[in-house]
């Protein structure tokens, strides 16, 4: 799709398709009300007959009639009217709506461009810039299709090439800069949702080192290293090694490097959790669903999302991504609960229970990382079924030692609409993490286990300033609308963004 800031009044524009804004009530927002004088009232008539009310989720296509166009000031082929709901209640949330219902529309069309005028309304809760940054990452969200393992039905892609949206001259630069930030969103939530809704037999430890060379091809400020097991095996990764115990598939630990500002600032590194599989290993889990235990790898399809996004932008900051990738399966060489091991820190684990083994990869993914001297470490992860009964599916949550580190996380989730939560972390937490065999066991009790498995974490973190996303709610979809969600990318690109 090609993006264009697009000056001139609504009546001048020369494109297949006008979408223009209605309200539920009060006058004509003014690109509406120059096209309505344009055709004689002809919008004017349509509200006033009920052909469209202007409620949000209205949508209406027309085709003025040839002369209507001819005898009055009318550029566009179509007018796509698209309702804004109440003007005093038009939001953040209600533009990322009607930009969505109209992109929706537009997409059941075979036209080949539009020029969007929803974005030149004063939604409260956002500029120029965040407005064509949603537009822009809303169109590449409602774009995306899974086919990659259908054989039939493969739908068409949309016949839309070009999409134009508003821009007074003095706001063409913000219009731009936020186009070209929701368009390296978008795409990089593509990646992301992509490799989570791909099936764990086809997106392997070996398939994320694929993309992850994809993404870093041709790019002179990237670069990409793979531990294999044998590697791991001399780093002393005990924890992460004790999880792909149980498989054939060989295990990797992927390592992106984005080199955008002077060597001498130090990297934010972004750990995510990669197990492409995960059954619990010997403590198996019950079979419903367990399907969805594919989607368990999407921390580590985030850092991937990212550093595509990252790979477009190219800001002037640097980047660590730290992959820990295997699968978590039962077998004759799988480890078995009461298993003692040791992490790449040092530290003895006693292994209560199998499934809980993405804090057993993050554990030595998080030592990893502090080779790379970061500023700061976030990691995220598919952690606790507790998260999605603590906060459901709309927030992530977050765990930090940090509180600085945490508000700004927060505020970036929520500027991006990709909310998250912060959830405690005081040392009261950690009394449960006590074996009578090992430093420490690899599960706390059944109370409050988001945060015993952050508190797990955060005895690998060492002096370093932390961050951890449990996004086991908001990863994916279930149901009838199962797949990945991109998320959180968007949250993470608004904080690096924010950085510079
Ligand atoms: N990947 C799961 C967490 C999960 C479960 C995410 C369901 C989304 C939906 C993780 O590895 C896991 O199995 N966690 C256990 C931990 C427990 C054994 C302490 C859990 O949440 O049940
Ligand atoms: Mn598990
Ligand atoms: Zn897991």
């Amino acid at each position: 799709m090609r993006f264009a800031a697009k000056t001139g009044s609504a009546a001048d524009q020369k494109t297949a398709c006008l979408i223009l804004p209605v309200y539920s009530s009060g006058a004509l927002p003014a690109s509406t009300k120059s096209v309505n004088s344009a055709t004689n009232g002809l919008i004017a008539c349509l509200l006033e007959e009920g052909d469209i009310e202007g409620k949000a989720g209205d949508a209406l296509l027309i085709k003025p009639p040839q002369d209507a166009r001819t005898s009055h000031d009318l550029q566009a082929e179509r007018i796509l009217l698209i309702g804004c709901g109440e003007r005093k209640k038009f939001d953040r949330k209600q533009y990322r709506k009607a930009v969505r219902v109209a992109f929706g529309a537009l997409r059941k069309t075979k036209l080949k461009d539009a020029v969007c005028f929803l974005n030149g309304e004063a939604a409260r809760g956002t500029d120029v810039y965040r407005r064509a940054r949603i537009a822009a990452e809303v169109w590449y969200h409602g774009a995306y299709r899974y086919t990659a393992t259908k054989s039939a039905d493969e739908p068409k892609p949309c016949s839309q090439t070009s999409l134009g949206l508003t821009a007074k001259s003095a706001q063409t630069a913000q219009v731009r800069k936020g186009i070209k930030h929701g368009e390296a969103t978008g795409l990089g939530m593509d990646v992301t949702r992509e490799l989570g809704n791909l099936p764990a037999n086809l997106c392997t430890p070996s398939h994320l080192v694929t993309v992850a060379r994809q993404i870093a091809k041709g790019n002179a400020k990237l670069r990409v290293e793979v531990l294999t097991e044998a590697d791991m095996k001399k780093q002393g990764m005990g924890a992460l090694l004790s999880v792909t115990a149980g498989t054939a598939e060989p295990a990797k630990l992927i390592v992106l490097k984005y080199n955008g500002a002077a060597k001498s600032r130090k990297p934010v590194a972004l750990v995510g959790k990669g197990v492409t599989f995960d059954s619990g290993g010997i403590s198996l889990k019950p079979g419903p669903a367990m399907d969805e235990m594919k989607f368990d790898m999407c921390g580590a399809a985030t850092v991937l999302g990212v550093f595509q996004a990252i790979a477009l932008l190219k800001p002037t900051l640097n980047l660590v991504g730290v992959i820990p990738a295997c699968e978590n399966l039962p077998g004759s060489k799988a480890t078995k609960p009461g298993d003692v091991v040791t992490a790449m820190s040092g530290k003895t684990i006693e292994i209560l229970n199998t499934d809980a083994e993405g804090r057993l990869i993050l554990a030595d993914a998080l030592t990893y990382a502090q080779k790379f001297k970061p500023e700061l470490i976030i990691d995220m992860a598919t952690l606790t079924g507790a998260c999605l009964i603590a906060l459901g599916r709309h927030r992530s949550g977050l765990l930090s030692n940090s509180d600085k580190l945490a508000h700004a996380l927060i505020k970036a989730g929520d500027a991006a609409d990709d909310p998250a939560w912060q959830l405690p972390l005081d040392d009261e937490y950690k009394a449960p993490l006590k074996s009578n065999f090992a430093d420490l066991p690899n599960i706390g009790g059944r109370d409050a286990g988001t945060i015993t498995a952050g508190a797990f974490l955060s005895e690998f973190v060492g002096e370093y300033d932390w961050a951890h996303l449990d996004i086991a709610g908001t990863a994916w979809l279930s149901g009838s609308r199962k797949g990945g969600t991109g998320r959180p990318v968007p949250l993470l690109l608004e904080f690096l963004l924010n950085r510079r």
